[in-house]
């Protein structure tokens, strides 16, 4: 089973396709499923600005639509193509709350970045930590 720098290491490659020529800001996400796979994902922006979908996003909708929806952990870098993402980028709200639907209160998620040795580094969180009180399947 793959351990958070395989998975923020796995989320750098998957940044590396990132389709953002309106914002320079290239995210990538690699989901780790309860089986062990990977799943990788980047954003992926549009002239019409609304259609794009962030990494997560993107990662979550490959897994589901081909039959995955038992997940373990994400993580997440990002930042403007041009640097090498020293920064940890959160996940936005929307895509906090499509985790809130497949996942559990201790889903983690690795905010990965590079430090000033380029060395892969990254901070932990649990969903609950980012969504706390978060509307779920289980409020319907
Ligand atoms: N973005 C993501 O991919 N994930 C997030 O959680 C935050 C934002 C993308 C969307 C857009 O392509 C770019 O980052 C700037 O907002």
């Amino acid at each position: 089973m793959a351990n958070a720098k395989d998975l923020v290491r796995a989320a750098f490659e998957a940044r590396d396709k990132a389709y953002v020529p309106y914002s320079n800001h290239g995210v990538g996400a690699a989901l780790l499923t309860t089986d062990g796979q990977i799943i990788l994902g980047c954003n992926i922006e549009n002239a019409a600005y609304t259609p794009t979908n962030c990494a997560e996003r993107t990662a979550f909708f490959k897994a589901v639509s081909e039959g995955i929806t038992d997940f373990e952990a994400i993580a997440i870098v990002g930042g403007p193509m041009s640097r090498k993402a020293t920064n940890i980028c959160p996940p936005c709200g929307v895509c906090r709350q499509v985790m809130r639907e497949f996942c559990g209160q201790d889903f983690k998620i690795y905010l990965g970045c590079r430090d000033e040795n380029e060395n892969i580094d990254y901070k932990e969180y649990t969903l609950a930590d980012l969504l706390p009180q978060g509307f779920g399947p289980d409020n319907l």
